[in-house]
């Protein structure tokens, strides 16, 4: 397994990575309906492109195969971190994560930030982040709860 930068021929497939993911598991903690308005059956693949391109988006890949993906924004937002539905905890997850830790480091970052799922949350403060506050967010009529979440570096 390696962790390497994001290419714009992995689009596709990180986008059905991120549709399965949240269909198959992020359903254990949230509805049909709410997981149908976070990751609908449709996903504009231009879009996805421009907004993983402006990013820095590492891949965590084995064999050809996509096992998670995560983005930082300059700012340290971490906006979009999924792991294949297959290959949950087995550590691809942190692996990722050390990659945008040392990334965040060399561009002078402080404080990583994101909004983690109720299922990611457990991951997260393994990872030394702390819940700022629970919040509810809406997501094409669906109101979904999250935590926003932070680790100064
Ligand atoms: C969050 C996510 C990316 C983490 O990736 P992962 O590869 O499964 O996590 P790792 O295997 O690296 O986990 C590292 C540590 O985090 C903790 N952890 C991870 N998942 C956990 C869970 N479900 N429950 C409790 N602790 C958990 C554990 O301490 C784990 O170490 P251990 O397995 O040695 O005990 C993954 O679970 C995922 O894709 N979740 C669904 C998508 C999602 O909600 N993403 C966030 C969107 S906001």
């Amino acid at each position: 397994m390696r962790v390497r930068t994001y290419e714009i021929g992995d689009t596709q497939e990180i986008v059905q990575l991120f549709y399965d993911t949240i269909h198959e598991v992020n359903i254990r903690d949230y509805t049909q309906a709410q997981v149908d308005a976070w990751a609908p059956a449709a996903l504009d693949i231009a879009s996805w492109t421009k907004s993983l391109s402006s990013k820095f988006t590492f891949v965590a890949e084995e064999s050809d195969k996509i096992l998670g993906f995560g983005e930082l924004a300059t700012s340290g937002h971490i906006d979009r971190f999924y792991c294949h539905k297959d290959f949950q905890r087995q550590g691809f997850g942190r692996h990722i994560l050390a990659q945008i830790d040392a990334k965040a480091r060399y561009l002078g970052i402080k404080k990583l930030f994101t909004e983690a799922s109720i299922t990611a949350k457990p991951f997260f403060e393994s990872q030394g982040f702390l819940v700022v506050k629970q919040q509810e967010v809406e997501r094409r009529g669906q109101k979904l709860i999250n935590f926003a979440m932070e680790k100064f570096i």
